[in-house]
């Protein structure tokens, strides 16, 4: 999970990092009111969790109250990348002499944690890797050993910090560190790492990444979602356990296994060429395919309007297609009983364990609505004709 910048200093003034004060606002109003709080000038920042906001006109200078205001008008609403801008943080302003970087991260290719450091931040640091890679600085950290002083000290000469912000910048990888480890996260980064015309190194930037694995082990973090930007049936998915993704087209898909389900994907998308159907979402109903669950998938998957027919592929193995079969049937009967009646074609192709037996109990349920295909390929053609034909 992606948190707001607001959210991320937040979290970095909760481990004791240097942020600046500040507040954020939904209003133009609600803008003014803390950048009176704050006096002086300060700093209106877009809140959108995509990267580039300076350059996008998303972070603006104010003298004081007016014009914060002005800059929040301005700002709240504005497009940023595709992303529309519904707050905005009013921070106090930095004098900045110069900008740095720094992060640690999840280094997936290589299994380890890595630590980024560079004397030239404020931009981003793909350009100065491509650029002038000698001044950014790699280094993996051990998971369990992690960051103490002696080795964010070796950073911070390996990044060439000037001498006269080693100290702070020690510090701040420190805690930066122990953030990154206590919050479960797989990215903090802080760019621009400032130092300020008095010699101050401040955290002006805060892009945090949380790992949602962990987020049984902080309750807190749950308050962080943001709630108003999910998709509703996401939401709804989630809340059911469901591994749902929303996507765009009018064939909903549910299967047994993200691998079937994502070569379902592919094959409808390319049944549906020149119909104009594609897939609706992405739904791995998991190994244990019960009646409950599958009612609960295709409670979701029909409750998007943009869904015409649903193509449910089931490969039998732990869970036999007996078991799937007599899973679906129920779900039919529990979606009636619930007063949600299906009333969109579902095209259903059963292979694998138990298949012959799975077949057989979905002819002898003998719904209308449920046509049986015995191959990916045209129960995927099916599907896409229903849906085009808009049943
Ligand atoms: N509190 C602040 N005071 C002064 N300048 C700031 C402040 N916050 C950001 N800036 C300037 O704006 C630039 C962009 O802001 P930043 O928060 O890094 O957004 P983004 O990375 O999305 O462009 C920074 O590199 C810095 O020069
Ligand atoms: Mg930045």
């Amino acid at each position: 999970m992606d948190l707001y910048e607001y959210q991320g200093r937040a979290l970095f003034a909760k481990h004791g990092l240097p942020v600046l004060g500040g507040g954020v606002a939904e209003t133009p109003e609600e803008a003014r009111a803390i950048a009176e709080e704050l006096g002086g000038r300060v700093v209106i920042k877009a809140q959108v969790k995509v990267g580039g906001r300076g350059k996008a006109g998303g972070v603006k200078l104010a003298e004081g109250a007016d014009e914060a205001t002005s800059h929040a008008t301005n700002i709240l609403g504005m497009d940023i990348k595709g992303h529309t801008v519904h707050k905005v943080m009013v921070t106090t302003t930095a004098d900045i002499a110069e900008e740095y970087y720094f992060s640690y991260l999840l280094d997936r290719a290589n299994r380890t944690f890595l630590c980024i450091a560079s004397v030239a931040g404020g931009m981003e640091i793909e350009t100065v890797a491509h650029d002038a890679p000698e001044k950014v600085a790699k280094v993996a950290i051990d998971a369990a050993k992690g960051v103490d002083e002696a080795l964010a000290r070796a950073i911070v000469e390996q990044a060439q910090f000037p001498a006269d912000v080693a100290d702070q910048v020690v510090s701040i990888a420190v805690k930066l560190w122990q953030a990154f480890i206590a919050e479960d996260a797989t990215l903090v980064e802080v760019n621009p790492l400032a130092k300020t015309t008095d010699g101050t190194v401040l955290c002006l930037d805060a892009k945090v990444t949380l790992d949602e694995n962990a987020g049984f082990r902080h309750a807190d973090h749950e308050e962080l979602e943001d709630k108003a930007a999910a998709d509703p049936l996401e939401q709804a998915a989630k809340a059911k356990n469901l591994n749902y993704v929303k996507l765009d087209g009018n064939v909903g898909i549910i299967g047994n296994g993200a691998g079937l389900v994502m070569s379902t994907l592919d094959v409808v998308a390319y049944a549906g060429e020149g119909l104009g159907s594609k897939p609706a979402n992405f739904l791995d109903i998991g190994g244990g395919a019960s009646a409950q669950v599958m009612a609960n998938g295709l409670e979701i998957v029909l409750g998007d309007p943009d869904v015409k027919s649903v193509f449910v592929n089931v490969f039998g193995g732990i869970t036999a297609c007996d078991a799937v079969a007599n899973g679906i049937v129920q779900a039919l009967q529990l979606l009636k009983d619930r007063g949600e009646a299906v009333a969109k074609p579902l095209v259903v192709r059963l292979d694998g364990n138990n298949a012959e037996e799975g077949r057989r109990i979905l002819d002898d349920a003998a719904n209308p609505l449920i046509e049986r295909v015995d191959t990916m390929d045209g129960a995927a053609r099916r599907a896409a004709e229903l849906a085009a034909s808009g049943v």
